[in-house]
């Protein structure tokens, strides 16, 4: 099936100019169901015209929605904030698309702050944690043409009103458990794409060390010692920093390590 015929047997509602930025969000495509907002977008890419950059994709329900390391996302339909985003950073180094991660991480932040406060950060890589909760994450796909990137899929999933969550989902909350209050979905998309496009823009201007500072300054566990699992085995170690590749640097026994995502666990357990 391509992306047409599916157009045809999805809800489509095409909303122009709801967000004060200028140009994430300024193009919404909002549909009732798809497997996956980040395979919608991607699908468009490769078989229509062009798509302007800062278009966004939102899904009230994904039914195969993909999470980081091959994990399906779940969320209870209407609910919660499913959405993909294209930004077109050609400006950025491939070596330094860990950038873009971060500078995405903050808008999310940034969006989410005056809501929940100091209480949220971003657990490394890109997970919005709330306390030692996870509200949401995102997935983002850099598609490559040579040693640039042409396209950057940022698919952002953000619990917001779900009130219960399946027992295996232990980890899991919403804005809605931590507040006790529901939250228009489209009010916070917006302020997240002003958000994100504030930071987009610092990264493209070349504010690079301000954004990885930043980061730094919001960042789980950060300068803590806290137990982590690598191979299998458990120690004690403190994140004293991320490579500007997006390695996590531990410290451990006096000696820094660098691990990438499925190299290392964090254990929400006591010392
Ligand atoms: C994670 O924390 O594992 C990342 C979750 C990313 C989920 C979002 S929901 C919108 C977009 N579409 C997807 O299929 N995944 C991302």
């Amino acid at each position: 099936m391509n992306v047409f015929e599916l157009s045809i047997i999805i809800n489509i509602t095409l909303q122009n100019n709801i967000f004060s930025g200028l140009f994430v969000g300024q193009n919404l495509l909002t549909l009732k169901e798809v497997d996956s907002t980040n395979n919608f977008l991607k699908n468009l890419l490769s078989n229509s015209k062009p798509v302007p950059e800062g278009t966004v994709i939102m899904a009230e329900g994904q039914y195969a929605g993909r999470g980081q390391q091959n994990n399906k996302w779940h969320a209870e339909p209407g609910k919660n904030l499913t959405f993909s985003l294209l930004l077109q950073p050609h400006f950025l180094d491939i070596a330094y698309q860990f950038d873009l991660n971060r500078a995405i991480s903050m808008g999310v932040y940034d969006a989410l702050w005056p809501l929940l406060g100091d209480a949220l950060k971003i657990k490394w890589p890109n997970d919005i944690y709330y306390g030692n909760k996870k509200l949401g994450g995102m997935l983002i796909e850099n598609l490559l043409q040579g040693s640039q990137i042409k396209n950057s899929v940022i698919g952002i999933g953000l619990n917001i009103n779900q009130e219960n969550f399946p027992e295996d989902a232990v980890n899991a909350t919403s804005v809605r458990q931590i507040l006790h209050k529901d939250y228009p979905l489209n009010d916070i998309l917006a302020d997240i794409c002003n958000h994100v496009e504030a930071w987009y823009l610092k990264l493209k201007a070349g504010k690079t060390n301000f954004v990885r500072d930043t980061y730094l300054s919001r960042l789980y566990w950060f300068n803590v010692e806290k137990r982590f699992k690598t191979n299998g085995q458990e120690f004690t170690g403190t994140i004293t920093g991320v490579k500007d590749n997006g390695l996590l640097i531990v410290k451990h026994n006096n000696t820094e390590t660098t691990y990438n995502l499925k190299e290392i666990e964090f254990l929400n357990k006591q010392l």
